[in-house]
């Protein structure tokens, strides 16, 4: 048996073991968001020290943040092979609503070759992988194959600031060649991808006020301001019915794609817009009809609002005006802008947009720079290929939606290729009930990491 057949072996044998050391992760409710969860969150930080430690790493810590500490490993096993920078994320996004989860979210449960629950897709299930990959090498081969330095978060899902904070200032500490991030998902489980952009964020809260409290509805209205229908108004002036957005900097920045994207937009050889109407449940899709899915997806900015408050939302009725409505809306973006400009951009439509009569003010939650990869280069061709060998397929090079927003400063800082390896589904509902990642994804995964690290090595 060659190296990799012995490795691969090593992951089928352990693979139930890997399968509960996951279980054991993911039962670990470490939601970056609420306060609450803070002990939590430390928890899981812990339980990924300890694999690193029990897998062989020599260096394996926590590092201290403003926030929720950073999970560091690093394991130098020859000067002259080259560095991989691993990043992942052990925080998740929050589990509700509840009740329509099938099993409780913090109870991983397998059904029909699937793990269910918060965090198995999204990200501890695909760091897992890794993990498992890192093992392979270390008790088969008695050692990594290259030089590896791991670096995990726990603020991803909350848009935290402390890892861009420890990236800026250890610059050298981080130096690699390349850095893997496995946190996307393929095209399907037949066609994998790698992914060569990533868009922007910009996430912001909305707070308008009218009255200087509730009032009757009878008595004031007529004459009284009422800040959720202002705030209504608003986003409907933001973003149109097309889907366009009405802030007159950004149309003008976003950037002309390149003819191969354009044509893989429009061709969609894979059959992704089919594939997106099935995943939603839905038989048209809105946004902006001039531009086909994909590039509304891959590139264009979209605005989104995710939540609104205000008012009386409980049972029966109560005639009141609100004195004061709230909303959470981002915007995502092309890779070449910077969200906080953005925000200022923004600050100045809401301020024309607004109707009169009202105060509102606008705060930037959080941000982070989208990524574009030049995929001409010795390590998206070693993934590429590893891919094919565990696989059986080429993978596409494509755009995503979504936003890993350390990612472009690992580019910025670092000067490294990113290589953007992911293993989930598009039905695996990260972010929402009913969370899965395929067990067979797990396995092939575990696999192609180890390949992959074999390939590199010089
Ligand atoms: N893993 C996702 C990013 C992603 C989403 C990749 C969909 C591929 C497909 C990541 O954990 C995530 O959810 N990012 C947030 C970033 C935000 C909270 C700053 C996002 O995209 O909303
Ligand atoms: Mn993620
Ligand atoms: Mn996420």
């Amino acid at each position: 048996m060659d190296g990799q057949a012995k490795r691969n072996n090593y992951l089928d044998e352990n693979f139930d073991r890997f399968v509960g050391h996951l279980e054991e992760w993911l039962a670990i409710p470490s939601i970056s968001t609420l306060p609450e969860y803070a002990e939590d969150v430390r928890r899981a930080a812990h339980w990924a020290r300890e694999r690193l430690t029990a897998i062989g790493f020599p260096e394996a810590k926590l590092v201290a943040t403003a926030g929720h500490p950073l999970v560091y490993g690093e394991w130098q096993v020859d000067p002259r092979q080259p560095t991989l920078l691993i990043y992942g994320h052990y925080d998740v996004q929050p589990v509700d609503p509840l009740h329509l989860w099938s099993s409780p979210p913090f109870q991983p449960t397998i059904r029909g070759g699937n793990i269910y629950g918060r965090g198995t897709s999204d990200d501890k299930g695909q760091v897992m992988l890794v993990l498992a990959a890192l093992e392979a090498w270390a008790k088969v081969d008695a050692g990594l194959p290259v030089n590896v330095k791991i670096l995990l978060e726990g603020e991803e899902e909350a848009g935290g600031a402390a890892i861009a904070d420890y990236v800026r200032s250890h610059p050298e500490h981080l130096q690699a060649d390349a850095v893997l991030i496995c946190d996307t998902h393929m095209v399907n489980a037949e066609q994998p991808s790698l992914i060569t952009g990533l868009r922007g964020i910009l996430y912001t809260e909305i707070v308008v006020s009218g009255a200087k409290t509730d009032l009757h509805s009878g008595s004031y209205g007529g004459v009284a301001p009422n800040p959720l229908h202002a705030l209504c108004l608003l986003l409907g002036r933001l973003k149109g019915e097309d889907g366009s957005i009405d802030i007159p900097q950004l149309a003008a920045a976003i950037p002309v794609p390149s003819p191969a994207d354009k044509q893989f937009w429009q061709d969609d050889p894979l059959h992704i817009e089919e594939a997106l109407k099935a995943e939603m449940g839905v038989s048209a899709m809105v946004g902006e009809g001039a531009y086909p899915a994909l590039e509304r997806i891959g590139l264009r900015p979209t605005l989104e609002v995710h939540g609104i408050r205000g008012g009386f939302t409980g049972e029966g009725a109560k005639t009141v005006i609100p004195a004061e409505a709230v909303a959470k809306v981002s915007l995502r973006l092309p890779a070449n802008l910077d969200p906080n400009e953005v925000f200022g951009w923004l600050e100045e439509a809401v301020g024309n947009k607004m109707p009169s009569g009202y105060r509102f003010h606008l705060t930037n939650l959080h941000g982070g720079r989208g990524l574009s990869v030049n995929p001409d280069n010795p390590y998206l061709r070693a993934a590429a290929k590893s891919v094919e060998a565990i696989f059986g397929a080429l993978p596409v090079f494509m755009r995503e939606g979504g936003s890993i927003p350390i990612a472009a400063l690992f580019a910025e800082v670092l000067k490294v290729p990113i290589v953007l390896l992911g293993f989930g589904l598009p039905d695996d509902r990260i972010h929402a009930p009913n969370e899965k990642f395929s067990l067979n994804q797990f396995r092939q995964g575990m696999k192609t990491v180890a390949d992959f690290l074999g390939r590199i090595r010089f």
